[in-house]
């Protein structure tokens, strides 16, 4: 978009913000351009709690889609607007609901009737969310299995990546759902040990959603804000990033003297983009927010029996973060 009309829009977002008393959120992935309009910026846990803590009508969320949901349950009270439906997740497509019903009836035959615990990353649908009974996000998930009884059968979905890494740094032995997000399961570990090779010295930064391999040879794992406050703590002047790159954004803004080098994908003929984008987050644009804002839809809109079983399990995690 060219520079002109890009403030345009920027100028006709804030406004029209002030007027309906709105506040927009966006994810550290999103477009520069929307994180230089959001109000918050975070990471998915981040972002959850701070809509709790806003005074507005309106909330704006500039993520995807199970991001719009969670802050639908959490502020039943308030519009909950999404620039774009057919923002999705495919690590949370990957689990849906029945199949994850099934799973659950099936491990509670094989442990003799007795129900395990279900412990879903956030990244889910409400449907699922429903099954669950305690939510987890990348920044707090070891922190939540750290305080569940040591003996406690649990099933641990969607993020089959984050799920072994969780179980090697508690010492658990989770049953594992095979879900994967498709942006962070495409790093190339040869174009990552070429980039080790060449940068000698240069910390690896790597998102736990990552496959084994790639934390393997990584120095720091952690959700985007994590990773975000490394950097800017760190005294190193260039880090290795293993994670969608919406977050360099972020970083270099918030490190303007320090370099950062993306980690590539495996690029696979034919399939999907070359890049470590993901195409969901990018379908948030200045256009769409505006319309969003100005016409107030697209709403997020969750079943109410559904909202009702999920809240608890998300309001859960908030209070063991
Ligand atoms: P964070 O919880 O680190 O924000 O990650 C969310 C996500 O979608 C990662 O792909
Ligand atoms: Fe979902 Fe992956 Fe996109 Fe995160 S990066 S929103 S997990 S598809």
């Amino acid at each position: 978009m060219e520079l002109k009309r890009k403030k345009e829009y920027i100028d006709k977002i804030k406004s029209l913000a002030r007027e309906k008393n709105a506040v927009i959120f966006a994810h550290y992935y999103t477009r520069p351009e929307i994180q230089e309009i959001a109000d918050f910026i975070g990471d998915s846990l981040a972002l959850a709690q701070q809509a709790t803590r806003v005074q507005a009508n309106i909330l704006i969320m500039c993520g995807v889609h199970f991001m719009g949901e969670t802050m639908k349950i959490l502020c039943p009270d308030k519009k909950v607007l999404i620039p774009d439906m057919n923002a999705g997740c495919s690590l949370a497509d990957s689990c849906k609901a029945e199949d994850l019903k099934q799973f659950i009836e099936s491990q509670t035959q094989a442990a003799d009737g007795e129900k395990p615990l279900v412990v879903s990353y956030v990244n889910t649908s409400a449907d699922v969310k429903a099954l669950t009974d305690i939510v987890v996000t990348s920044s707090n998930a070891k922190k939540i299995i750290d305080q569940l009884p040591k003996d406690a059968k649990i099933i641990f979905g969607p993020d089959h990546n984050l799920g072994s890494y969780i179980n090697s740094v508690t010492g658990r032995q989770m049953i594992l759902w095979n879900g994967a997000c498709h942006v962070h399961s495409r790093f190339s570990l040869e174009a990552l040990l070429k980039l080790k090779n060449e940068n000698p010295g240069v910390e690896v930064l790597a998102h736990p959603e990552c496959k084994a391999p790639i934390l393997a040879q990584s120095d720091v794992i952690g959700s985007t804000q994590a990773l975000l406050q490394h950097t800017i703590k760190s005294s190193a002047k260039r880090f290795i990033i293993a994670t969608e790159s919406g977050i360099l954004f972020e970083m270099q803004r918030a490190c303007p003297d320090k370099e950062f080098i993306p980690v590539p994908p495996e690029v696979t003929e034919g399939v999907g983009c070359s890049c470590n984008e993901c195409e969901y987050m990018r379908l948030n644009t200045l256009e769409k927010v505006y319309e969003c804002l100005l016409n107030e839809s697209p709403e997020m809109q969750v079943n109410e029996s559904t909202a009702r079983k999920a809240v608890s399990s998300i309001q859960r995690m908030l209070q063991m973060s």
